[in-house]
């Protein structure tokens, strides 16, 4: 019997979803986002195509960080809903052939949360080696998270008279993952919210949670057993759990955290090839996208990269060279203000681009054909804009804009949570309900493309091969699986292109799987393609006796 691999190793097929709740829709009129207000608009989700939601945290927080503060692992934010809403916003998902997963925050805590109030209470409390404490603060670990807004990645505190290591915020104290009982605590969270129907999760800065420099004591701990055995614990709770990690790290540690046979985290971000995207649109050049892709690790056959236009925190460039930096602030931030931490930019990706166009278009089509699970982050799918007087990476957290109602239709309250854009891409401009009811909108190609990426599990799966083209501005690939083969080319550049493809002699005919174009075989396994500016064109070749199915 042949297995169908595509259901059973979902993530490598997903098109993942992800949303703060806290934005979302508000369903009570008290302007902030609820649990209530993601099931009201799980079709919304659905008919995108999504076929996973990822959940930012929702527990409850003092909100310092947006939520990435938990001061309860096991709870919910009263103002977004109840544990009884999550599980009914899982079932609501389920129901439509959407998992949900969520985040694990468990490199820290609040400085809220009851464990660390108890730590700082008293040197003999249990909970005290829960944290990590030093009498002088040290240099180790390197590196801030936050350049700019913190200076140390060690924080006195009055109450314990010690300091306490945080790589985040200082109000996020570092668990002591060296302790066997927090790690027993985690693995009693993930096995809790598995319980509730959660199919895997989004795992929080993994780096610095399996990073020991700067505790005291148990060094030399081999915490990527621990990572393994956290994988292995997930899969006994819930068999198709997966692992998605937060691993911004240079090329030749990206491998350690998959594990040496694939058995540690199941996905990571593709920051690196994020990073490379921008620069490659910004130079309207093939070349960093290519350079990058060849010094990618090979995966083992579990394992795959989760790509990204924009995510919900700054669009970090911290990998690129000091000059390629500067090259895409110059072409989609050059104000100070749209600036982060010297290496970022707080802008989503219609306004960096410049709204719905055909340099819109062809990143997206990029997203969808790159090595890797493409995530979607909320609102981008109609091309919704920052809000740059929301401060720090919040602006591109503002409310989802629904409608040309007051707030976008987000809340029938007075104040939503956060301010939504004015301008060019305010809710009268772009909005889910304009773009629903235009077969030509942002909203309807995106759901055309991720339609296409989902009947060619290839682009999943497949093993990827650039393909050589005399024009610098194009990005050609093919990606084989089990004697199918999808070739996309892409045009990052602002002139129209020609190229001739080598298919290989066995190739009879192609299908336009977008079915935009009307593509003709040349002779000898050759194709001559034409882009316009931005334009792009995903091929399926047939040989010699396949039926035409797509
Ligand atoms: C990464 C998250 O994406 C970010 O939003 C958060 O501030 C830090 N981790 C700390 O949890």
């Amino acid at each position: 019997m042949r297995l169908d691999q595509t259901s059973d190793q979902w993530w490598k097929t997903a098109v993942i979803y992800c949303l703060d709740v806290e934005t979302f829709l508000d369903t009570d009129g008290d302007g902030i986002g609820d649990l209530n207000g993601v099931t009201q608009q799980i079709e919304h989700i659905a008919q995108l195509g999504a076929t996973c939601l990822w959940l930012m945290p929702f527990q409850p927080s003092p909100n310092r960080d947006d939520g990435y503060d938990i001061a309860d692992c096991y709870g919910v934010d009263s103002r977004l809903g109840t544990l009884g809403d999550v599980v009914e916003l899982i079932r609501a998902a389920n129901d439509r052939g959407l998992r949900v997963i969520v985040d694990l925050v468990v490199n820290h805590t609040s400085d809220e949360h009851p464990w660390f109030q108890e730590a700082r209470r008293d040197r003999e409390s249990p909970r005290r080696n829960w944290y990590v404490w030093r009498d002088e603060p040290s240099d180790e670990p390197e590196g801030l998270s936050f350049p700019g807004t913190e200076t140390s990645n060690w924080q006195y505190d009055e109450e314990a008279g010690q300091y306490y290591l945080h790589r985040f915020y200082h109000f996020q104290p570092d668990l002591n993952v060296l302790h066997e009982e927090v790690r027993d605590e985690i693995a009693r969270i993930m096995g809790f919210w598995l319980a509730l129907g959660v199919a895997g999760f989004r795992m929080d800065a993994v780096p610095a949670l399996l990073e020991t420099a700067g505790i005291p004591v148990g060094e030399g701990h081999d915490l990527r057993a621990w990572l393994r055995d956290l994988r292995n614990f997930v899969g006994r709770r819930r068999g198709d759990a997966m692992l998605l990690g937060e691993v911004n790290v240079d090329p030749q540690q990206l491998a350690q955290y998959f594990g040496d046979h694939g058995d540690m985290l199941h996905m990571e971000f593709a920051f690196l090839l994020n990073q490379h995207l921008w620069l490659a649109l910004a130079r309207g050049e093939a070349e960093p996208l290519e350079m990058l892709i060849r010094t990618l690790p090979a995966l083992a056959p579990d394992n795959c990269w989760a790509t990204f236009l924009r995510n919900h925190d700054e669009l970090t460039l911290d990998k690129l060279t000091l000059g390629q930096r500067e090259e895409v602030f110059a072409a989609f931030g050059p104000d100070p203000d749209m600036q982060l931490y010297g290496h970022g930019l707080r802008r989503r990706t219609a306004s960096m681009i410049g709204g719905d166009g055909a340099r819109l278009r062809l990143a997206w089509s990029l997203l969808f054909a790159l090595p890797g699970t493409p995530i979607v982050f909320y609102g981008d799918e109609i091309g919704m804009g920052e809000n740059l007087d929301i401060p720090d990476r919040y602006a591109v957290r503002s409310p989802m804009q629904w409608s040309a109602e007051p707030h976008g239709g987000f809340t029938t309250g007075a104040e939503p949570v956060r301010p939504l854009p004015e301008g060019a891409f305010a809710p009268a401009e772009v909005n889910v309900d304009d773009q629903r009811r235009d077969p030509a909108s942002l909203l309807s190609f995106i759901r055309r493309l991720i339609a296409a990426r989902r009947r060619r599990p290839e682009l999943g799966w497949g093993q990827v091969t650039l393909i050589e083209t005399d024009a610098p501005s194009l990005l050609a690939h093919r990606t084989d699986w089990e004697g199918s083969t999808v070739v996309t080319v892409h045009n990052l550049g602002d002139a129209d292109v020609r190229a001739t493809l080598e298919l290989g002699e066995e190739v009879v005919a192609v299908d336009d799987v977008l079915e935009e174009h009307a593509v003709e075989m040349g002779d000898g396994g050759r194709v001559e393609v034409e882009l316009e500016a931005y334009g792009y064109l995903w091929l399926h070749l047939r040989r010699d006796g396949d039926r035409r199915l797509s």
